[in-house]
C-alpha cells in the first residue's frame, strides 16, 4: 500500500520564491514518486483563524491553486481539493471536538503563546483570543485523519499538534471502535533542516518582514525589479567579492547546478559587478520560471477551468471522506 502524505497550505498569501523553494519544488518532485499518495490541500478554513479580509482569502486561494499546478503538481495522480469544498472535515472535527481534552488544547503552542504573550504584557490571558485559533488543532487532527494519512510533512513547531492528532484518534478507536480502528495514527515527518531563502534584506524570506520576491506575480520584470533590490556591499566592479554571506549566492545556489554555483562564486571573488551578477541571477531563476509562469497566468486568467479542477479534486476527495464520515456517524450513535 502506498504511503499516505497529507499536505495544507493555509490561504492568506501570494507565494514568494522562498515558499517554492522550501515548499512547492521539494512536494511537486515527491509527488511522483510511485510509493507515495499525495493529498494536498488549500487550508482555507484554517485562513479564517488569522484573516478576516474575504477577498484576499479568496484571491490567495486562487494564487495558491493556480502556483501548485503551474508548478507541476499533476491533478490526475494527487488528490488536490479545497477544504471549504469537504463538508465532511467540519463534521468531523465537531466529532473529534467532543472526544478531545480541553487541557490538552491549553497546552497547545499556538494558543499557549498568544496566552503567554498577554500575560507578559499585562493583559487578560484570553484576550484576543478566538475559539479558533484555541481549537484549531483540532481542525487540523480532523483535516489529518479525515483521509488516514500516515505522514505529514511538517515544520518543529507542529510536531505537538501531530501528537494530538494521534492521541484524539486513538481516544476516539478505543472509545467507538470496538476492536477495529476507524483511525491510522499519522506521523509527522520532520522537514530536513533545509537552507531558508534569505530576502531583500539578507533575513529569512518571508510575508511577515515585507521582503520576499514574488514567485510568479508581477511577471518576469516583477522578479527582475525585486532581485535589483538585494542588499549587497558597496565594492565596485573589478573588486574582489566575498561570497559567502552573499544573498546573491544563497539565490543562486538554490537554482544552479554545482558548477553553475560554482563558476558564480569564481566570478564574483574575480570581481564580478553585483549588477552584472544579478542579471545572471535573473537569468538563471527565470529560465526555471519562466515555463511555469507562462501556465500560471494561463491558469489564473481561467478560473473556471481552475474551478473545473478544484471540484474534480472535491469529489475525489468526499468519496474517500463521506464513506468514512458515515462510519464515524453510526459508531457514535447518529
Ligand atoms: P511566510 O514566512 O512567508 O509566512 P509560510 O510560513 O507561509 O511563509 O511558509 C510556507 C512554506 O514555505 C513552509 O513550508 C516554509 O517552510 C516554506 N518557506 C517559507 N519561507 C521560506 C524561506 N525563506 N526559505 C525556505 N522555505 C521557506
Ligand atoms: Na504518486
Amino acid at each position: 500500500m502506498p504511503t499516505r502524505v497529507l499536505t495544507g497550505i493555509t490561504t492568506t498569501g501570494t507565494p514568494h520564491l522562498g515558499n517554492y523553494v522550501g515548499a512547492i519544488r521539494p512536494c511537486v518532485i515527491a509527488s511522483r514518486r510511485t510509493d507515495v499518495e499525495s493529498f494536498f490541500f488549500l487550508a482555507d478554513y484554517h485562513a479564517l483563524i488569522k484573516c478576516d479580509d474575504p477577498a484576499r482569502i479568496e484571491r490567495s486561494r486562487l494564487e495558491l491553486a493556480a502556483t501548485w499546478l503551474a508548478a507541476g503538481l499533476d491533478p490526475a495522480r494527487v488528490t488536490l481539493y479545497r477544504q471549504s469544498d469537504i463538508p465532511e472535515i467540519p463534521e468531523l472535527t465537531w466529532l473529534l471536538t467532543c472526544v478531545t481534552a480541553k487541557g490538552q488544547m491549553n497546552r497547545a503552542h499556538a494558543y499557549k503563546a498568544a496566552a503567554d504573550a498577554n500575560l507578559a504584557a499585562g493583559e487578560d490571558v484570553d484576550a484576543g483570543i478566538t475559539m479558533g485559533l484555541f481549537s484549531y488543532p483540532i481542525l487540523m487532527a480532523a483535516d489529518i485523519l479525515m483521509f488516514n494519512a500516515h505522514q505529514i510533512p511538517v515544520g518543529r513547531d507542529q510536531i505537538q499538534h501531530i501528537e494530538m492528532a494521534r492521541d484524539v484518534a486513538q481516544r476516539f478507536n478505543h472509545l467507538y471502535g470496538q476492536g477495529t480502528d476507524f483511525f491510522v495514527l499519522p506521523e509527522a515527518v520532520v522537514e530536513a533542516e533545509m537552507a531558508l531563502l534569505p530576502g531583500l534584506d539578507g533575513r529569512k524570506m518571508s510575508k511577515s518582514y515585507d521582503n520576499t520576491i514574488p514567485l510568479f506575480e508581477g511577471g518576469a520584470k516583477a522578479l527582475k525589479d525585486a532581485i535589483a533590490r538585494i542588499v549587497t556591499d558597496s565594492k565596485l566592479p573589478g573588486e574582489p567579492k566575498d561570497p559567502e554571506g552573499s544573498a546573491l549566492v544563497t539565490l543562486h545556489d538554490a537554482f544552479g547546478t554545482p558548477e553553475q554555483n560554482t563558476a558564480f562564486r569564481d566570478a564574483l571573488r574575480q570581481g564580478l559587478g553585483w549588477g552584472e551578477a544579478k542579471q545572471r541571477l535573473f537569468e538563471l531563476i527565470n529560465g526555471e520560471l519562466a515555463p511555469m509562469r507562462a501556465r500560471y497566468e494561463a491558469l489564473i486568467n481561467q478560473p473556471a477551468e481552475l474551478e473545473a479542477i478544484l471540484m474534480a479534486g472535491a469529489a475525489k476527495a468526499r468519496a474517500e471522506a463521506a464513506p468514512l464520515l458515515q462510519r464515524l456517524r453510526e459508531a457514535v450513535g447518529l
